[in-house]
């Protein structure tokens, strides 16, 4: 029982070694290129996802509390939709509350949230066994970025009902996106997912430089994440914030902009920034209804159904996989 023990213990230490191992590898290289990068999964250490809560709280940023108000007025006609007895696969479930709030109408089978962190998963979903006794919870600790692979007594459900909202698709280039659809889509569930709406530029423009400086502090503290991970020695007054839409792709751009020139160093590496150079560190699309339409269809998903707010700021779609 202890040897099981210690082994277990010995291989997560060895299983984190190597994933520090590959995300410095892959710091690295995004930081070699001429357009210096850093992916957004960055943006989520500890500190990173409490700020992305303040962010969600703030009055500029939109979507989390219209999404919200989506479900609250189009609840009953969103689980007519979704149907009986689903077993809800929430994406990028978090601290859970954005189901939990739908857990009451839509009535699932059982609940898998899925997420990077089986431990925080582990810990929030403690309070919502509580809440919803009957409910069988299955979280599931797995980074889905690159692909979605999920335990076969997940996969043998009989009526699966991805769940992806907060338009966290719009991470996603267009064709990446109708990729990660697909591959949804192979998994042969129903879908119900929530994107941000093309609008004015200056609402959309505040939600990603709001007054407080939140969204700049979440930007700033992705470079405290890689020097952590890579060894690197960023010093974040060298940097500012900087947002904007790009009408051209249709989607906001954050970069950290480099307030004068200056050195970034690390083991293996050094780079060079010239004074305004930046760092691209996320994209978030915005999107059409008929856009929308066209990549969901793209990916195989079929009797599309749609609910918006009044403002159509955002727009929440349900989606049957067509069969194949
Ligand atoms: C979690 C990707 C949906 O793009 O709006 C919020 C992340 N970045 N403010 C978004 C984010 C800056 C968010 N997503």
């Amino acid at each position: 029982m202890q040897h099981a023990t210690l082994r277990a213990r010995h291989e997560d230490e060895a299983q984190f070694a190597t994933d520090r191992l590959q995300a410095g590898a892959e710091l690295a290289a995004g930081l070699a290129r001429p357009q210096a990068s850093i992916s957004p999964k960055y943006f989520y250490d500890a500190q990173g996802s409490k700020l992305f809560e303040a962010i969600c709280a703030l009055d500029e940023y939109y979507p989390t509390r219209t999404e919200y108000e989506i479900f609250r007025q189009h609840g009953a006609a969103i689980a007519e939709a979704v149907g009986q007895g689903a077993t809800l696969i929430d994406l990028g479930a978090g601290n859970c509350e954005k189901a939990a709030s739908l857990l009451g109408i839509l009535r699932p089978r059982s609940y898998v949230p899925v997420d990077i962190s089986t431990a925080f998963l582990n810990k929030v979903v403690a309070p919502l066994r509580q809440a919803f006794p009957g409910l069988p919870i299955h979280p599931v600790g797995t980074d889905f970025s690159e692909s979605l692979t999920l335990p076969g007594f997940v996969q043998a459900q009989p009526h699966k009902l991805f769940f992806y909202p907060g338009s966290s698709l719009g991470n996603f280039g267009p064709l990446q996106a109708v990729r990660f659809l697909q591959n949804i889509r192979e998994h042969g569930g129903d879908l119900l997912i929530g994107l941000d709406l093309v609008k004015d530029l200056g609402t959309v423009e505040a939600a990603y430089d709001d007054e407080l400086g939140v969204t700049a502090a979440f930007n700033l503290n992705i470079l405290r994440h890689a020097n952590r991970i890579l060894d690197a020695d960023f010093a974040l007054n060298d940097w500012a914030h900087h947002a904007f839409f790009n009408e051209a792709q249709s989607r906001i751009e954050m970069h950290l902009r480099a307030r004068q020139g200056c050195r970034v160093t690390w083991p293996g590496g050094t780079r060079v920034f010239a004074e305004h150079e930046t760092i691209h560190t996320e994209n978030s699309y915005k999107f059409t209804v008929e856009f929308a339409t066209e990549m969901l269809h793209r990916a195989g998903f079929t009797g599309l159904t749609y609910w918006t707010d009044p403002a159509k700021k955002f727009l929440v779609c349900h989606a049957r996989a067509a069969d194949a």
